[in-house]
């Protein structure tokens, strides 16, 4: 027995550790390589209707040594999945193709055919960085990770979405293009490159959440919500951001039904925008309608442009900034010092707790 007791150590030593190197070339090999707490992936293609799943070890590093393309089908989703806490991936610029020009007809996942999406699901803590998406076939990136998670330097490039196509009856054709849809906690996203047909990021509970030094072009801009019954979003940062030609810079957007829920604490810093379609900034609590009748459920508070200035000039047409709050959802001094929106025509604000800003 007792001579047994030192193998028997080593043995579990050995399971436990794991110091193995696992290579990904195809489906079949990714049961075998994700008990190992380094994983290479080759470039491959994943068959239609099949999800690229890694639910890894503690600890994993995961790099990426050339690109993934997503076969086609009309499915649900998702393209791509990966689990784990304390994990390093990275996709060494890589790129995952998702066709989305394959399902892409104007309507994302509204009507038309069932598009796969999100084509990224996130349940990771750590880091994930370094990897370029091309092509979704509609909502990309769909982030809850279990622990602070910092995603940097992705790249989302559905820029041939904005062309209409033969099923698109002359509207763009890709849609619901959202770059990250965000529901969690000790989040930070930096240095992307966003080009879509939908919000680049939409906040729609959470806390901790920092969207810093990204670029969105073509979509619906910075979002948080739409707010639902019961979500609470709170300590929010969006800071360093570039917004291009998108219809909002920067939003708030709260479900006029909606009840139990607040958004509080969120600081915009340094943001610039240029050839903003429809509103610099809107505050707006009567979603599904814009600028309709506002509901009172969701509670907001704390709402700041402070630090370095933020930037914004609206397109001809567009309104500057609008604030539409329920007769008594809205609550504080909001300093607005930090904010400078030119262009267009000046919109509606009915809070009068907003400080050190006209327009
Ligand atoms: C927002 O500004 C108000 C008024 O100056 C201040 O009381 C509050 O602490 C600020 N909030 C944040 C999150 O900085
Ligand atoms: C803002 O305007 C809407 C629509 O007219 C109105 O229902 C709401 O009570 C107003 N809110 C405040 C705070 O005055």
């Amino acid at each position: 027995m007792l001579a047994l007791t030192p193998i028997l150590l080593a043995l579990a030593i050995f399971v436990s550790a794991s110091p193995c190197t696992g290579t990904i070339s195809s489906l079949d090999d990714v049961s075998s390589a994700v008990k190992c707490t380094t994983v290479v992936i080759n470039g491959f293609t994943v068959p239609a209707g099949k999800t690229l799943q890694l639910d890894l070890q503690s600890g994993a590093q995961v790099t990426l040594n050339g690109d993934i393309t997503f076969g086609t089908k009309e499915w649900a989703g998702p393209l791509f999945q990966i689990s784990g806490t304390n994990v390093n991936f990275n996709g060494n610029g890589h790129t995952f193709n998702g066709q989305g020009e394959w399902y892409w007809d104007g309507q994302g996942s509204n009507g038309g055919t069932t598009k796969p999406h999100p084509m990224m699901k996130i349940k990771v803590s750590g880091t994930f960085t370094n990897l370029k998406v091309l092509n979704s076939p509609a909502h990309v990136y769909s982030v809850s990770n279990p622990a602070q998670l910092t995603m940097s330097k992705l790249t989302i490039d559905n820029s041939a979405g904005d062309q209409s196509n033969s099923k698109s009856g002359g509207k763009a054709a890709g849609h619901n293009t959202d770059g990250f849809d965000v529901s969690t906690t000790d989040l930070t996203i930096e240095d992307s490159v966003i080009h879509n047909q939908d919000d680049c990021i939409a906040i729609n509970k959470g806390k901790n959440i920092v969207f810093q030094r990204n670029t969105c072009t073509g979509g619906h801009g910075i979002s948080i919500g739409s707010i639902s019954t019961g979500a609470t979003v709170s300590g929010v940062t969006i800071s360093g951001n570039t917004i291009t030609n998108n219809d909002q810079a920067l939003r708030i957007k709260t479900k006029s039904d909606a009840t139990s829920a607040s958004v509080s604490g969120v600081t915009y810093s340094g943001n610039t925008a240029t050839g903003i379609r429809k509103f610099g900034v809107i505050i707006d609590q009567s979603y599904p309608s814009t600028l309709g009748t506002p509901g009172n459920g969701v509670k907001i508070s704390d709402i700041n442009f402070t630090g370095s200035k933020n930037t914004i000039s609206v397109a001809s047409g567009a309104s500057r900034v609008a604030v539409n709050c329920g007769s008594s959802s809205c609550s504080g001094t909001w300093d607005w010092s930090a904010l400078s929106v030119t262009g267009g025509k000046t919109g509606q604000i009915n809070y009068s707790g907003i400080k050190n800003f006209s327009q």
